[in-house]
């Protein structure tokens, strides 16, 4: 019986070093010290067939050899526990030094930064900011605004026709200036107006570094009683001023629009010269071909025949307006040579607005 017990010693412990994962460990467990089948539980289990003398010094011996193998089974498994957790551990391990992964800060397109800027300014004083559809009718984008059929008028922006009709039959189009907004809102609301309307326009256009079929512009759109031309220079004024910096002058000269009239032309005072159309007093200003003077916006008092069309009463309400075409001041004050790289969505170009 001695030998057996330190058989199943040497056999337990041996195959317990052999064993190198937590399930074999439990087969060899259950193998030795399993209630049922155990070899050393065996023993036990037998006593009763031995004598009370060996009864009580195998019984001793056994469970001693019990307790030996209980603790040695649970420090193998221990360390085995140890060390899945260290491998773990170790794989998991987040080193806190190394840099973070980079995600560049976008920034606003500068055709969006200009609108945003010019929206403030006139914010300010009064004028609310509303929207328009991209798609017309030829009444809004013509008609309404003193541009009939077969008007030449009609020739300056050359339309894109869409494949879907108007109520009154005539082909929708994509609005080629953001005026047909001023037709909308008069038709919605009683005077006084003050809004103005920022977006897409489409021409069909031969693009090139000055033209492409998309761009944006500013409505402008001021009605109300006694508006005069005085408010219009006053209020351009202001805006110039304020978006090109406190000295800048403007002149208005005749230009001819069929929804306003008077119609004008404003240029400002060129931004970098100053006016003069020398840089140093010498060399010549490339932003305004040593003019002294930038082309800004197309204006005028809203001509009688638009308030008729809208269903106001040009003998109660005048009102003034104005369009600014966003690129071409955005190309001027931040020297662009390419309209077509507004479109492009090029980071090259882009990221240097940020
Ligand atoms: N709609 C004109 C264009 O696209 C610009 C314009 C000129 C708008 C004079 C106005 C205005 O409101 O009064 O060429």
């Amino acid at each position: 019986m001695g030998m057996d017990l330190q058989e199943i010693e040497r056999d337990a412990l041996a195959e317990l070093d052999r064993s190198a994962s937590l399930p074999e460990i439990d087969a060899v467990y259950t193998r030795y010290l399993g209630r049922k089948e155990g070899r050393l539980s065996g023993i036990l289990r037998n006593l009763s067939a031995l004598s009370d003398d060996e009864k009580k010094r195998v019984g001793q011996e056994a469970n001693k050899l019990r307790t030996v193998l209980e603790e040695r089974f649970a420090a193998k498994q221990k360390s085995l526990k140890d060390a899945a957790l260290d491998s773990a551990v170790a794989g998991q391990r987040v080193d806190l030094s190394l840099p973070g992964t980079f995600f560049g800060r976008g920034n606003a397109h500068p055709i969006l930064e200009t609108i945003r800027e010019i929206a403030d300014i006139f914010g300010n004083i009064g004028f609310r900011m509303v929207e328009g559809p991209e798609i017309e009718t030829d009444k809004n984008n013509f008609t309404d605004l003193n541009i009939p059929e077969n008007h030449p008028a009609r020739d300056m922006q050359d339309t894109f026709y869409i494949d879907r009709k108007s109520d009154d039959g005539k082909p929708l189009l994509l609005r080629t200036h953001t005026s047909p907004v001023q037709v909308r809102i008069m038709k919605s609301m009683p005077p006084p107006v003050r809004i103005i309307s920022a977006g897409r326009v489409f021409r069909h256009e031969a693009t090139d570094a000055t033209h492409a079929a998309i761009f944006h512009q500013i409505e402008g759109l001021a009605v109300d009683e006694n508006l005069s031309f005085a408010d219009l220079k006053g209020t351009l004024a202001h805006f110039a001023e304020s978006y090109f910096g406190p000295k800048t002058k403007v002149r208005f000269s005749p230009s001819y629009f069929p929804f306003v009239e008077p119609g004008a032309q404003m240029d400002a005072s060129c931004f970098l010269c100053g006016g003069s159309g020398r840089i140093n007093g010498e060399v010549p200003c490339n932003i305004c071909k040593a003019t002294g003077w930038i082309e800004v916006l197309g204006a005028g008092m809203v001509n009688p025949q638009v308030l008729r069309n809208v269903g106001y009463d040009p003998e109660e309400v005048s009102g003034f307006a104005f369009g600014i075409g966003v690129e071409r001041i955005v190309m001027t004050r931040l020297q662009v040579r390419d309209i077509r790289l507004f479109l492009d969505s090029d980071l090259r170009f882009l990221e240097q607005f940020s």
